[in-house]
């Protein structure tokens, strides 16, 4: 558009007023969306949950909001069992290992990996989900995570649609459909645009707050769980704390983060940390943990190690 204002002195004018109507409209909506409670984020344990509508996670959005990174394979996979093995170090020396093996399925997330840590944490994977920002720690290492696989496998990966949907053109798009061509014996899905908002939707509705107004980001496990509801009738999880478990003095003993990295950060410190965050944006993992006690009711999920 171009703005011709030579000459016709009352156009202009109106212009003027246009701009400065504009600028007070807006000025009046970005102090109101601040003076919101949506713009600040309840801290833990006074974090209130208000579940408004429960949503059917059987149902609520179909098996295309995965996207195959090669080839024309659709995510059918169905389990009547399945294993959810966080990467918690709650995991360790709960010798649970043959245990996972023994289910039907066995889920795990990111970077977790199962070398040397057997006894643990089993050596099958037959799903894996993978966020964006641990895609190269995973194909880093093909043997230990593409390879060391049940046959026929299922990789999922998450992320903004700018990186890892259909139409991002960027490099880390263009090195996942190439590795999806070279294990063309697993397969590889990406979360669609559409499945992605359908999750921060589920997050607002689950727990009253705008996922990105809150400055919250959502974890890997929130992906997962969703995914292994979706997919599997009956759950366990390996290694995942209660909501409430961070404020009780039993957990005063530091325990790693991560179950492969003994000298990485205190998961309950990350956590707290996470929660109370507000400028930038925040895990919210006690939250997230919250809702997948109320899931657990509705499904049958079970937790262990420790047992809840
Ligand atoms: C998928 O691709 C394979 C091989 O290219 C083809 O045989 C099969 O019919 C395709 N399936 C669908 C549902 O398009
Ligand atoms: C392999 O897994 C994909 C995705 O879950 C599925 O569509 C396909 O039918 C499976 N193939 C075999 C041979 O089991
Ligand atoms: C897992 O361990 C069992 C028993 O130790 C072994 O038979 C099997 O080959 C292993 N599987 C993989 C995928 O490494
Ligand atoms: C899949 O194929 C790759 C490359 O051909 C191979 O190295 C790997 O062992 C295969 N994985 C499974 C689980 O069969
Ligand atoms: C619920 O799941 C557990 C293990 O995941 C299983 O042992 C139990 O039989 C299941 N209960 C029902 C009612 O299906
Ligand atoms: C939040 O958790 C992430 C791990 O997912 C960690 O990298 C980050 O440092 C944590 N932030 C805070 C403020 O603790």
């Amino acid at each position: 558009m171009v703005l011709r204002i030579n000459g016709k002195g009352q156009q202009s004018h109106r212009l003027v007023i246009f701009f400065a109507v504009f600028i007070l409209t807006t000025l009046l909506i970005l102090y109101g969306s601040n003076n919101s409670n949506d713009g600040s984020y309840i801290p833990f344990n006074v974090a209130l949950i208000r579940a408004t509508k429960t949503t059917d996670l059987k149902k609520w959005s179909g098996r295309d909001g995965y996207m195959p990174l090669y080839g024309n394979k659709s995510m059918t996979l169905h389990c009547h069992n399945c294993a959810l093995v966080t990467s918690s170090s709650h995991v360790l020396g709960s010798q649970a290992g043959s245990e996972v093996d023994q289910t039907e399925c066995v889920i795990r997330m990111n970077d977790a990996p199962t070398s040397g840590y057997e006894s643990d944490v089993g050596n099958r994977t037959t799903v894996r989900v993978v966020a964006h920002a641990s895609v190269f720690r995973v194909i880093k290492r093909p043997n230990e995570y593409l390879q060391r696989t049940d046959s026929n496998s299922t990789i999922i990966f998450w992320g903004p649609p700018n990186k890892i949907g259909k139409d991002a053109k960027g490099t880390l798009f263009r090195l996942l459909q190439r590795v999806s061509m070279t294990y063309s014996n697993l397969s590889f899905f990406s979360i669609s645009p559409n499945k992605m908002r359908k999750f921060d939707n589920l997050f607002t509705r689950e727990t009253g707050r705008d996922r990105q107004k809150s400055h919250s980001w959502l974890s890997t496990g929130w992906f997962t769980m969703v995914i292994a509801i979706e997919m599997c009738d009956n759950i366990k999880v390996y290694g995942m704390v209660p909501p409430n478990y961070c404020g009780k003095k039993t957990a005063s003993k530091k325990m790693p983060y991560h179950y492969y990295k003994p000298r990485g950060s205190d998961e309950c410190l990350m956590y707290i940390q996470n929660e109370s965050g507000r400028r930038g944006n925040h895990h919210r993992f006690i939250t997230e943990k919250q809702v997948f006690a109320r899931w657990a009711k509705q499904y049958n999920i079970t937790f262990t190690n420790p047992k809840w």
